[in-house]
């Protein structure tokens, strides 16, 4: 399995209330494979997401990717970890505001070892694969929504990982520029990477083998089997 997600609860906790974000949630996707996964707002996606990513630690049950607990692992090795195998697109991107597209999209090579010409090469295709060539100098705040959403996927696919993790990345997109990221992310499965996809998108869906249902934190049983 390239991610395990295991019995995983999150709950945030503030002096008025404590929400159960997540709540014993266990999903499985091999290499391969492209799942959605839907959800009314506040279901507990983009917190799934960031457990599944690494980047949140569950309160209990398990993660593992490629067969390794990233948070068994030391904060620098877990950064390291996730930035050989983990292509996360966040909800609100988080690009760096003083970074150009090009410098944006370079920033997680430095995590992994390969020559700057062969990175810089790398991520000038997927910056004109997404569209962005004639804008990759500039920074985020002069670029629209779409493309910021387009540089930051573009980000998440510089260092080849093996799981990719998006949350709702066609949300700003017009339809060509969406058909563009969902096939390559369906290209991606094909050739053998994983892709769990929070969507609302119709087409994001359509191009996913499974779609799992979130609802107030949990598997939605009834949807997940009907579908
Ligand atoms: N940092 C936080 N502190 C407190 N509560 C939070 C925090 N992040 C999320 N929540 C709460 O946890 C629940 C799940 O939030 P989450 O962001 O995972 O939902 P979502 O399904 O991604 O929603 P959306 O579709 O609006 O992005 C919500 O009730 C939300 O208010
Ligand atoms: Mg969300």
């Amino acid at each position: 399995m390239l991610l395990l997600i295991d019995g995983v609860s999150r709950t945030y906790t503030d002096a008025h209330s404590t929400v159960h974000a997540v709540d014993d949630v266990s999903l499985q996707i091999a290499a391969g494979e492209f799942v959605a996964v839907q959800g009314a707002s506040g279901s507990g996606k983009s917190t799934l997401l960031l457990m599944a990513g690494g980047l949140l630690k569950p309160d209990s049950g398990q993660v593992q990717v490629d067969g390794q607990d990233p948070y068994g692992l030391k904060p620098d090795a877990r950064a390291d970890f996730r930035a050989q195998n983990i292509g996360f697109v966040f909800q609100q991107f988080h690009l760096v505001p003083y970074l150009s597209v090009l410098e944006n999209v370079l920033a997680p090579a430095m995590a992994v070892p390969g020559t700057e010409a062969e990175t810089r090469d790398r991520a000038l295709q997927l910056i004109e694969r997404f569209g962005l060539s004639d804008r990759q100098q500039h920074v985020p705040a002069k670029l629209s929504s779409g493309e910021r959403q387009r540089t930051a996927m573009a980000r998440a696919l510089l260092n080849q990982p093996k799981l990719i993790l998006a949350d709702e990345p066609t949300g700003n997109l017009d339809h060509d520029n969406a058909d563009t990221l969902l096939g390559y992310l369906a290209d991606f499965a094909a050739d053998g990477g994983a892709v769990l996809l929070v969507t609302h998108d119709d087409r994001a869906v359509a191009c996913a083998q499974r779609v799992v249902h979130l609802q107030n934190g949990r598997i939605d049983q009834a949807v997940a089997s009907s579908a």
